[in-house]
């Protein structure tokens, strides 16, 4: 056996192991890890070190250690923790007054994810004991980091999470979060492929499971939808990551309307989808549950609603806009997307572009917004003018694949997926 020859037998583990598409990780990075490990284990010898895998469990688990990017944020994305707290006061409340909410967060790497959920939930006014939140993620190490509970500044990057004081101690070490919200979390180490890990849990009223999906290859994912489907109630809800939803067409699936949060129920409850698309009024009605202390609650957002549907979904990610000239003409534009002002954003973002037509985040915003009130067409353009200004813009290429995959055309949306996933 050769060297490359035993690399490709460690991939093929890997795949088998966590699922893991070989086109996710450069070989390069995959023989950095290799080595890493190798040299823990004082072989440099890769057949020798293939072998001691296939005797050694522990060392399969080391390995997967150093392969697993466990990059993650409080707030990430921000608009999914909104519509959590819309969906649990204006939806899930109401329809199970009594009941525990169960939500589960898989991955959640270093508990970033499970912790704001947590703080939302608070947030909302829910007491501790209506919830509770099981975090699960494959990483020992990730999970160790997440108990532990202390965070540097770059967790914090969300700018729009402002309650950091009120959760969070500075100490010595960083920033160490209250004993309270963590104790609303129960950690677990599980590998989401693992069938008979999860087939005896109990289910799930609310699952994030954000940013895994995409680096899965097809059987992997496969296997992991399934299990995320068993997990889910008939009227819970499946938060994903903004590339992943296009992912789940295997599922007949009701897709949340809420800007820029990528979502799916199982069905089409007509006592869940009372609320109204984000092209009409906003619903202004009061939250299900008075808030313990009105000084912290956070505005209602614009309404949601569920579409039917077993296509991919329309995308509706905010780009981040790079330059500080464009960035708060966007990021106002932005808002009033988010406050359901979608004209009015609309026509902020055309002035913007007439005056500067060459800047590709400000076409990806337009093209979200056209998107949004349903002018494909007008949208297609706007990301293809983004590409032809930036031919790695991951968020317009992704924006254009689920458009092609959207209006049939497969061809050119698995062009796309290609190009997004070299990238
Ligand atoms: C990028 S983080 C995502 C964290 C969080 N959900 C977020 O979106 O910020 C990916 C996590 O997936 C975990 N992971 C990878 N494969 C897994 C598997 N098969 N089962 C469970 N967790 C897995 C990794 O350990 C890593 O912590």
């Amino acid at each position: 056996m050769t060297d490359s020859m035993a690399f490709h037998q460690i991939v093929q583990l890997l795949q088998q192991t966590i699922g893991l598409a070989p086109h996710c990780l450069s070989d390069r990075a995959l023989l950095q890890a290799i080595r890493q490990r190798q040299i823990s284990c004082g072989t440099l010898d890769l057949m020798a070190y293939w072998h001691y895998l296939q005797t050694s469990t522990a060392e399969v688990t080391q390995l997967v250690e150093a392969i697993v990017v466990s990059e993650t944020w409080f707030f990430r994305d921000y608009q999914p923790f909104v519509y959590l707290a819309q969906f649990v006061q204006q939806d899930w409340l109401p329809q199970h007054p009594y009941r525990r909410l169960r939500v589960l967060s898989l991955p959640c790497a270093t508990g970033e994810e499970p912790y704001s959920i947590a703080i939302t939930l608070l947030e909302t006014g829910l007491a501790p004991q209506r919830f509770q939140i099981d975090a699960i993620d494959v990483s020992q190490a990730a999970l160790d980091k997440a108990k532990r509970a202390i965070y540097e500044q770059h967790s914090f990057r969300e700018k729009r999470f402002v309650e950091r004081d009120r959760y969070f101690q500075v100490t010595s070490s960083g920033y160490q979060l209250n004993s309270a919200v963590q104790s609303t979390v129960q950690f677990r180490q599980a590998n989401l492929l693992d069938a008979h890990a999860f087939f005896t849990a109990s289910h799930y009223d609310v699952i994030f499971c954000r940013n895994l999906l995409i680096y899965l290859d097809e059987a992997a994912r496969k296997i992991a939808i399934a299990t995320l489907s068993h997990l889910l109630t008939e009227d819970g809800i499946l938060f994903v990551g903004h590339s992943e939803l296009s992912l789940l067409t295997s599922l007949e699936l009701l897709r949340v309307r809420h800007p820029f949060t990528f979502a799916v129920r199982k069905d089409t409850s007509p006592k869940i989808t009372a609320s109204k698309s984000i092209l009409g009024k906003p619903n202004l009605s009061k939250p299900a549950l008075p808030k313990p202390d009105s000084s912290q609650s956070k505005p209602l957002q614009p309404p949601a609603t569920v579409q039917h549907t077993s296509s991919p979904v329309k995308p509706a990610n905010p780009p981040t806009p790079l330059s500080s000239a464009s960035s708060s003409v966007l990021e106002q534009a932005q808002e009033l997307a988010n406050q359901g002002q979608l004209q009015a954003a609309i026509a902020l973002c055309q002035t913007y572009l007439s005056a500067t037509p060459t800047d590709a985040e400000a076409q990806v915003l337009f093209g979200t917004l056209q998107q949004a009130i349903g002018q494909d067409r007008e949208a297609e353009r706007s990301f293809q003018q983004a590409l032809y200004l930036d031919p790695y813009h991951e968020e317009a290429l992704m924006h254009l694949m689920l458009l092609k995959e959207q209006s049939g055309e497969p061809l050119h949306a698995e062009a796309l997926r290609q190009r997004l996933q070299r990238l």
